[in-house]
């Protein structure tokens, strides 16, 4: 069942965070499917830009509401990740997404602020919510590319402003992590000073963590020992993800992983077997370890085991 962002917000703020996971293909829908209802766990859904064009839009919407189908028991809202304008508008008036990202993190305050409003404006006429973003993540974006030396932690003096002025519903909140798998070197990690006082200054209203991969160590080593060659990639510790979960960080973003996991069983299987050049091998392989790294991670959430709790208040 598809359901609102917010409703998923509601029940797991500060409690745990909602995973949204990106998908890009039909392997990975049917293995988060799995993955989620095999841990009981309310998700996220969510389709970047790239995702939307890479095969169609329909496509992969199609694919969602055949997953619907395929597990009743599913909830789960529909997320447009790292929307710009056009592809926001897009989105909110299909009928079909619980919730929106506008990103217009590269601009300045006040043209990002414009830009978010015009696009809450649209959405909540449609029941639609809206996630912005405020501060600049390290690592690249589709459309914005921040260098590393440019990442910029969002600065809490600026979010009740930037709330209180574009009206979005939750915001993703640059606190030390950068997409892609090359997170962090030596000690680095989350900086809970930041994230402590959004929540103080903003009692109630959710964050959301872009670039949440752990990166697994030994998905990178296996995928190292099938030819790839991933030196130095790391991301964000488990542990500090669990706690920001209880912080208010209620939305995570997770992408990389499941392209690790895809790495690695592909690398592997043809490693292991070079007569082979079906597809479907292959494919089988993944969608069983991508549904037991949800089944992990939704652990790591928090959010495992909460669906019937979820239903009962969507439901009620
Ligand atoms: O934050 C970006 C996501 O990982 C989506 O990546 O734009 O390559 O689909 P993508
Ligand atoms: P990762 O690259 O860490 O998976 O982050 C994904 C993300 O933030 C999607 O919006
Ligand atoms: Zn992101």
């Amino acid at each position: 069942m598809i359901v609102s962002t917010e409703a998923l917000f509601k029940h797991a703020y500060k409690n745990y965070a909602v995973g949204a996971y990106n998908i890009n293909n039909a392997e990975q829908v049917m293995g988060l499917f799995r993955g989620n209802m095999d841990s009981q766990a309310p998700f996220i859904v969510q389709l970047s830009k790239g995702a939307r064009s890479y095969t169609d839009k329909r496509l992969l919407e199609a694919m969602i509401r055949a997953a619907d189908e395929i597990f009743p028991d599913a909830i789960f809202a529909v997320h447009l990740d790292h929307g710009d304008e056009a592809a926001c508008m897009d989105c909110i008036e299909s009928g079909f997404y619980s919730s929106v990202m506008i990103d217009a993190s590269a601009e300045e305050f006040d043209e990002n602020i414009a830009i978010t409003k015009r696009v809450v404006d649209a959405a909540h006429k449609k029941g639609v919510s809206v996630e912005a973003e405020l501060g600049k993540l390290g690592g690249v974006e589709e459309h914005v590319s921040v260098d590393e030396a440019d990442a910029k932690l969002t600065d809490p003096k600026q979010v009740k402003e930037f709330v209180e002025r574009s009206g979005c519903d939750s915001l993703a909140c640059a606190i030390g992590t950068s997409h892609g798998a090359y997170k962090f070197t030596g000690s680095q990690g989350l900086h809970f000073e930041v994230i402590e006082e959004i929540a103080r200054l903003l009692p109630g209203f959710p964050m959301v963590m872009h670039g949440s991969s752990s990166v697994p160590q030994d998905e990178v080593q296996r995928i190292n020992e099938a030819g790839g060659a991933l030196k130095g990639a790391k991301g964000v510790d488990e542990g500090q993800i669990s706690k920001a979960s209880k912080m208010g960080v209620t939305k995570v973003n997770i992408d990389t992983d499941g392209r690790l996991v895809w790495c690695r069983v592909h690398r592997e299987l043809f490693r292991d077997k070079p007569d082979v050049f079906d597809l479907r091998p292959a494919g089988k392989v993944f969608m069983d370890e991508y549904a037991k790294y949800i089944v992990h991670k939704n652990e790591v959430l928090g959010s495992a085991g909460k669906l019937e709790d979820v239903r009962k208040q969507v439901a009620g």
